[in-house]
């Protein structure tokens, strides 16, 4: 039998078991997809423990994506990110599906990846999100409550200019897309910029996925944006890393399904 897993603290509210497991129910695979919690201090030991007993792959979450990559061979693009959300095991590599993963979630509704993206926040999910619009060529701006924040996240490389929060309803004037990067509007019901700076011609990503219509989204389709819940990112993340891990297409309909059930 083939073991995955998720490690983190907390783990347990994750889709992600729940969406792994149907896949590998669809495709018949003999595998298993468990969450395991260890104690920070314990980090190194966990990993070197999953190599020992043949665990295949590992997603990773708060609060290990960051200091996880000290133990292991990063890819380009979480070298660059700094975080690591997807672990090959046997290979002891280290990689950044979130970043694939909103990428894949813009093209899957159509949203063409060019023109000028602006990420409303500068944590874990708006610097993968600034680093793949970035590398897909558009220009990024990044709006932050704390700026610093920001400016720290644009000198670490990506093609993007760092803003406060304030300046994000002129900057969305000129722009296509949207991401909003931070926890505003996870049950509340709060936009982390004002509606009446959205337009028709605007993309709308949402990161948030408890609820999955979040207030943001509902005023995006109010004013005909096209509109992309948090649940694509985290569907997406998910596919990119059962391929890398299984070498095999991914059932997309079937997570979904799964993951769409259990929000
Ligand atoms: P994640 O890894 O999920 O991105 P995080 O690192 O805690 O989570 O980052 C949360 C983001 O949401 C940050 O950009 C944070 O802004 P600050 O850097 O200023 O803290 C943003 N955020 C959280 N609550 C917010 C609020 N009420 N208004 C505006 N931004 C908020």
């Amino acid at each position: 039998m083939d073991v995955f897993g998720l490690i983190g603290n907390p783990v347990g509210h994750s889709l992600s078991p729940a969406m792994h497991e149907a896949a590998y129910e669809k495709l018949d695979m003999d595998a298993r997809y468990v969450t395991f919690s260890p104690e920070p201090s314990a980090l190194e030991r966990a990993l070197d423990g999953a190599g020992a007993l043949g665990i295949v792959g590992l997603n990773v979450t708060v609060p290990f994506k960051e200091t996880v990559c000290e133990y292991l061979e990063t890819d380009d693009l979480a070298g660059r990110i700094g975080a690591v959300n997807t672990v090959d095991v046997g290979a002891g590599t280290g990689h950044n599906t979130d970043a694939a993963g909103i990428v894949r979630a813009l093209r899957e509704h159509d949203v063409a990846l060019d023109g000028t993206a602006v990420v409303v926040g500068a944590g874990g999910a708006g610097r993968a999100a600034t680093f793949a619009l970035a590398d897909q060529g558009m220009t990024v701006r990044v709006a932050n409550r704390t700026v610093a924040r920001a400016e720290r996240l644009v000198t670490a490389g990506p093609a993007a200019s760092a803003h406060g929060l304030d300046e994000a309803p002129g900057l969305l004037d000129a722009a296509d897309l949207l991401v909003n990067a931070t926890s505003v509007g996870m049950e509340e019901d709060a936009t982390p910029v004002p509606t009446d700076a959205l337009h028709a011609d605007l993309a709308v990503l949402d990161a948030v996925y408890r609820p999955l219509e979040t207030s943001l989204l509902r005023a995006a389709n109010r004013v005909g944006a096209t509109t992309v819940d948090g649940g694509w990112m985290l569907l997406y993340q998910g596919v990119e890393a059962f391929e890398l891990w299984t070498g095999r297409a991914a059932p997309v309909a079937t997570m979904n399904d799964a993951l769409r059930t259990r929000v």
